[in-house]
């Protein structure tokens, strides 16, 4: 079992479509295991996104991803990484194909609606920044059998 970590940005939160982007996540099979709000400050959205300091659209995504509050959540499964990343779609929404939650609900790079863990210690790094080890909970489903084999 691989975990990730999942935040829907602000514009996520701002357009309703928190439960649209879970229940994809859901409806493909993968686990919840820890959920929350938060408002970031600047200084953790820095920490978050400490890779891209220096870059060009860094002020402005510290600005969007700081403008409202976001829903961080840690999803399990296996493949859960690469799985994630490939429902969300393509960073650029005008690249990523049709079906995926980015190509149907977006339009541009600097308002993606989601986050998404780009590899296993991307994804340890991420959850260990966001989240405690008591708030990822460990629990099997009833219908895991149909979809683990
Ligand atoms: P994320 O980290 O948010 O899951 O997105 P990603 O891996 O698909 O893309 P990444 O390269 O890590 O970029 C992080 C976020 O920064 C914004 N961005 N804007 N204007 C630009 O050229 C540009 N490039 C990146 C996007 O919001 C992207 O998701
Ligand atoms: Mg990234």
């Amino acid at each position: 079992m691989e975990r990730t970590f999942i935040m829907i940005k602000p514009d996520g939160v701002q357009r309703g479509l928190v439960g649209e982007i879970i229940s994809r996540l859901e409806k493909r099979g993968l686990r919840l295991v820890g959920m929350k709000m938060m408002h970031l400050s600047r200084e953790f959205a820095t920490k978050h996104y400490a890779v891209h300091k220096g870059k060009p659209f860094f002020a402005g995504l510290l600005d969007y991803i700081t403008r409202g509050p976001v829903v961080a959540m840690v999803w399990e499964g296996t493949n859960a990484i690469e799985i994630a990343r490939r429902t969300m779609g393509a960073t650029n929404p005008a690249d990523a194909e049709p079906g995926t939650i980015r190509a149907d609900y977006a339009l541009e790079i600097g308002r993606n609606l989601i986050h998404g863990s780009d590899g296993a210690e991307t994804a340890a790094t991420e959850i260990a920044l966001w989240f405690s080890e008591e708030e990822i909970l460990s629990y099997e489903r009833s219908i895991d059998p149909w979809i683990y084999e």
